[in-house]
């Protein structure tokens, strides 16, 4: 990784994963990824501002030893996940006076996960404060972005906030800075969509405390900085909104014709009516898409053949991810096929409780779709019509 100066005394130290392809072994990665670490220079202190994940605490090291790094005071964590807090044994073995800079919550969790030594840690509050000499690190606690510790750090004279996973993105990058490039919004609606999401009322009201500060630079700990800080949070305010779009998402899998027949008719009716269809087979599917497109749709629509007298597997886990994502759909239904009996709905609705949606009625047939069948299709898509009529979206 290239060290770079992105204020006066105020270097990029971190690293870019270019290989990684799936993260805690779940989230698909097509970009790759960084562990973005920052050193502050200030007059009497030097802080590093999060490390990276410790299979990358070499990169760490050596650009510490290319900026001439003799002593780090403080290192400040963020957030106790590895990706960020893991190469913090390596830091304090390298520089003995460092003191890890966190609150409670995230020490004890480094205590207990990283074997941090008690006497290393300092302790700050929300809202406290730490001189370097002519800069000034501001504590700001943002828990549930995305675990209980996490916090923000503002440095009030270069107007940068260093905001950890909050606000960043998945992205293996030669450039620094994220400028307006759409790219890098996808990205970064993306890795919302997949780790942000369910926290989504937290998220609004640390947005609102971010509209009192003097922003000018947002430097997060994954991808790429903000340069133009009302880029990501624009799409930040707009993504955790109430307004739902006049879309409707179909994670659905089929195994001999008959599902997948159903949602091909469903999907031409809905666009019949105006409203954006979003099918994902998941037997391909990229589950960071499907993730993606929850976090704007008014309607998702399960379509599930029957195995075993319950949904698809495929289904099931859609079903758990999207319960788990808590997006803020208003509406659900299921379609699929059945060869002789089965409990599917039921056992599809058991698995998302934490969606606070509005069932609409399902169409489950036995074998190949046939004229009343397709009807039927055409009466859910009415439903489905005039529901979101009723959203104004
Ligand atoms: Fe990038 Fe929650 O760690």
């Amino acid at each position: 990784m290239v060290v770079r100066e992105i204020r006066k005394n105020i270097h990029y130290v971190g690293a870019i994963d270019w290989d990684l392809r799936l993260f805690d072994q779940l989230i698909p990665l097509p970009d790759g990824t960084s562990y973005n670490a920052y050193l502050i220079q200030g007059r009497t202190k030097t802080a590093l501002i999060d490390t990276v994940d410790p299979r990358q605490k070499h990169v760490l090291l050596s650009n510490l030893e290319e900026l001439g790094i003799q002593t780090i005071d403080y290192v400040v964590a963020n957030h106790a996940e590895h990706d960020h807090s893991g190469a913090i044994p390596a830091i304090l073995d390298h520089y003995p006076k460092a003191q890890v800079v966190t609150n409670e919550k995230c020490k004890t969790m480094l205590i207990d996960s990283l074997l941090v030594p008690e006497a290393r840690f300092k302790t700050i509050k929300d809202g406290g404060k730490l001189s370097l000499g002519g800069k000034t690190l501001e504590f700001i606690f943002a828990p549930w972005v995305h675990w209980p510790e996490t916090m923000l750090t503002y440095l009030p004279e270069d107007h940068i906030l260093f905001s950890c996973d909050f606000l960043g993105s998945h992205i293996a990058s030669s450039n620094l800075y994220a400028g307006k490039n759409p790219d890098v919004l996808r990205a970064a609606k993306r890795y919302y969509a997949e780790i942000m999401m369910p926290f989504r009322p937290m998220i609004k009201k640390h947005l609102e405390k971010l509209a009192k500060l003097n922003i000018e630079l947002i430097a997060p700990s994954h991808g790429l900085l903000y340069d133009h800080p009302d880029f990501i949070l624009d799409a930040y305010r707009d993504w955790t909104s109430d307004t739902v779009k006049n879309e409707v998402v179909i994670p659905y899998t089929s195994m001999w014709g008959s599902t997948k027949a159903m949602v091909d008719y469903l999907v031409s009716a809905l666009i019949k009516r105006g409203i954006t269809a979003k099918p994902f087979q998941l037997s391909v599917t990229d589950i960071g898409e499907l993730a993606m497109a929850l976090v704007d749709a008014a309607t998702v629509v399960l379509g599930s053949p029957t195995v075993l007298t319950g949904p698809h597997p495929l289904v099931a886990y859609a079903a758990i991810l999207a319960n788990a994502l808590r997006p803020k759909i208003r509406f659900a239904s299921v379609i699929g096929s059945y060869g002789w009996g089965g409990k599917m709905v039921d056992q599809l609705a058991s698995m998302i409780p934490n969606l606070k949606v509005e069932i609409l009625p399902p169409v489950i047939i036995k074998g190949y779709p046939k004229e009343k069948d397709f009807e039927a299709l055409d009466k859910l898509a009415d439903t489905i019509q005039e529901k979101h009529g009723t959203l104004g979206s």
